[in-house]
């Protein structure tokens, strides 16, 4: 017998406050025009104030656990990715099992920024298929206003707050077996991919820490040259995914990309030769929600049928680090 993993019910929340471009022309020089033809952005949601990240990953966690018919006590792992916590210490995701009503089990944070939630997921399937877990829930929650410097009109436009949470059940199943044409026919997580690489760390990083400026600090970002290598590394992490399972890119029903720009989006599946009407989009209303905008976008897409049981989903991210990943999916 062999242990599979499986994503069993999604959810999400955004907090209720709406900011649109024109609003953020009043306060930094900017545009309309500016952001949504160089990004794709329309609006995105702020957190309001004393609104934290648990708060919000609590919100989605709920909505997972309910889609998925599951009760909150069968939870025993828990992973949030997030580079906005509530606090230096302790872990989010303990706080999130305090709400939840939880003490047993193991709950911890993930820091790969935009990342998180690929690696989230990547860490808590191998808890699963190891057995060491049986129901996980996975968040990427982030409340990436409070660490904008919102006089930098380079970066605070293109940032916003949100939550999405998938459950990840266990089950012993009779692995499946390459289908005809030599492709893994098995069904929930395929098979995940991560990478990071330190060298990069000046392109997209927070200018304060604990143990450096004993402040949080802001996001201090260089665009065009972060732009390039997300191209290069999710190309090249979207083909080691599909390689490792015997697929192509043909294969793919769905790409839930991390949603930074539009730009990004559209260079990565031209490349991979992918029709974009299969890229699952959410920048123009949600921004980049850094950890959370992987989940937030796979739970519309779920929720309005396009996901559908059978489906070949493909979720992608990249993130400061640089970190980036993969995780191919038979929904
Ligand atoms: N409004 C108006 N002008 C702006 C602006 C804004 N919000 N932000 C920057 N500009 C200006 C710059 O000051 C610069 O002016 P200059 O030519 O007079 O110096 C000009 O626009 C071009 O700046 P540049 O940074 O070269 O623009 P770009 O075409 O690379 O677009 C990004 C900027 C940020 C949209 C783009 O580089 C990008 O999306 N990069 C990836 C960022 C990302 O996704 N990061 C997260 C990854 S997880």
């Amino acid at each position: 017998m062999t242990m599979t993993s499986q994503i069993v019910g999604c959810g999400a929340y955004l907090p209720e406050r709406v900011v649109d471009n024109d609003e953020l022309s009043k306060r930094v020089d900017t545009t309309n025009e500016w952001i949504f033809s160089r990004t794709g952005i329309r609006e995105r949601r702020i957190a309001a104030d004393g609104e934290l990240t648990s708060d919000l990953a609590f919100e989605a966690s709920k909505k997972a656990l309910e889609s998925a018919g599951i009760g909150a006590d069968e939870v025993d792992l828990i992973v949030l990715g997030t580079t906005t916590p509530d606090k230096t210490f302790p872990a989010t995701a303990t706080a999130v099992q305090r709400m939840l009503g939880l003490k047993n089990g193991a709950a911890f944070d993930v820091q790969a920024v935009c990342s998180g939630f690929i690696y989230s997921l990547a860490v808590a399937d191998n808890f699963v298929k190891a057995g060491q877990a049986r129901t996980a829930l996975v968040i990427g929650a982030e409340t990436f206003s409070r660490i904008l410097d919102w006089e930098d009109r380079a970066t605070c436009v293109l940032f916003g707050d949100g939550a999405g949470a998938v459950v990840l059940r266990g089950s012993e199943a009779e692995a499946a077996g390459p289908d005809g044409h030599g492709r893994n026919s098995a069904r929930g997580i395929l098979s995940t991919h991560l990478h990071s690489d330190g060298r990069y760390s000046d392109l997209l990083y927070v200018d304060g820490g604990p143990s450096s400026t004993r402040t949080v600090g802001h996001v201090r970002m260089r665009g065009r040259e972060v732009f390039r290598h997300a191209v290069s590394n999710l190309s090249a992490v979207i083909e080691e995914a599909l390689d490792a399972n015997g697929m192509q890119s043909s294969d793919i029903d769905w790409v839930v990309p991390h949603q930074a720009n539009k730009r990004i989006l559209d260079a990565t599946v031209r490349k991979l030769g992918l029709p974009p009407e299969r890229v699952v989009t959410t920048l123009e209303r949600h921004a980049n929600t850094s950890a959370a905008s992987v989940p937030l976008a796979l739970d519309e897409a779920v929720r309005d049928g396009r996901v559908q049981p059978g489906n070949l989903v493909l979720l992608e991210a990249m993130g400061g680090g640089f970190t980036w990943g993969a995780c191919l999916i038979r929904w």
